[in-house]
């Protein structure tokens, strides 16, 4: 089935307070994960699963995520005339048949506030939600939404969540769900029964935590208008998801593979690994530097 879908909101207006000083003047969206910024990797992953209208959700400090995306003809012309096709081909990210759109949150109130936003622009279509921060490895980083976006449209969903393993000591930190039946089915979608958002420690009703990734129909606007704020003053997505299933509408966790991971620059500890890991696997740049940890790991 052709995937009728083409719109993504990508949330980054958060304030990144973990990541400080790093973030003191610059989006932690925009932070370098290897050779590309972390919100490139979640754009890249939305074209290759065939999505060409992006609403960046941006905000104070983010200017940097615009112009990142923003053609920009003097660079392009005085590459073109050096023939730097190599650099060149490191921009096509910009042109291809992509619309950028951008709104700004003015207050951080919460992911669900962000993401309400994106309202009138999704207007009647179903649409994507790709945090900025986080990104999918893998073979091909595309697969889970693509698969999801079938799954949305197979399913006539009104949401469809990737999910990921999560330790259970960590559990306290993520959206943590609970679905039918004892195992969660990689790669296949499964009914979700339950989500709630950074559960007391202890207290998760499953390791499954929410991975960043979501797949909605325009009902998730209505649920987020009638979603109060919680204690810190945010509208969480998550209380307007367990809105839907509490309507009794049909939603799913689509539980990533072993081969799929979701990685997050949220706080320093998973901003390191991600870099080391996406630095380890880099096409281009790996092989030097698993020599050089390799080296390293003898004076450690
Ligand atoms: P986080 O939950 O990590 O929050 O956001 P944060 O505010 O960015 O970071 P801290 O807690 O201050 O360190 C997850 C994603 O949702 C976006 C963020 O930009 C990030 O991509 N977000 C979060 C918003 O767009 N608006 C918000 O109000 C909150």
């Amino acid at each position: 089935m052709p995937n009728e879908i083409s719109k993504a909101i990508v949330p980054a207006a958060g304030l990144g307070t973990r990541l400080l000083p790093a973030t003191k003047s610059q989006p932690k969206e925009m932070l370098p994960v290897g050779r590309k910024p972390v919100v490139q990797y979640v754009i890249e992953e939305l074209q290759a699963a065939g999505l060409n209208q992006m609403l960046i959700i941006t905000g104070r400090r983010k200017r940097a995520i615009e112009d990142h995306f923003d053609p920009d003809p003097m660079l392009l012309s005085a590459l073109e005339q050096a023939g730097n096709e190599a650099l060149l081909s490191e921009l096509s990210f910009i042109q291809r048949n992509t619309r950028f759109f951008y709104t700004r949150q003015s207050s951080p109130r919460g992911l669900g506030h962000a993401v309400g936003l994106g309202a009138d622009f999704v207007d009647d279509d179903d649409c994507v939600v790709a945090l900025g921060d986080s990104l999918i490895a893998g073979e091909d980083p595309a697969a889970p939404v693509r698969a999801m976006l079938h799954t949305h449209q197979d399913l006539k969903a009104a949401a469809v969540i990737a999910v990921e393993q999560v330790p259970a000591d960590e559990a306290h930190r993520y959206g943590v769900v609970s679905i039918k039946g004892a195992e969660p089915p990689p790669g296949e979608p499964v009914v979700l029964t339950d989500i709630i958002e950074k559960p007391p420690r202890g207290t998760a009703p499953s390791n499954l935590a929410v991975a960043a990734r979501y797949v909605f129909s325009p009902a998730i606007f209505e649920a987020l208008g009638r979603t109060p704020p919680d204690r810190q003053g945010e509208i969480q997505l998550t209380d307007a998801i367990k809105s839907l299933i509490q309507m009794g509408q049909p939603v799913y966790a689509w539980p990533l593979r072993a081969d799929q991971r979701r990685y997050d620059v949220g706080n320093f500890e998973s901003y390191f690994r991600t870099f080391i890991d996406l630095v380890l696997a880099d096409e281009r740049y790996g092989y030097l530097a698993r020599q050089y940890i390799k080296a390293k790991a003898y004076e450690l």
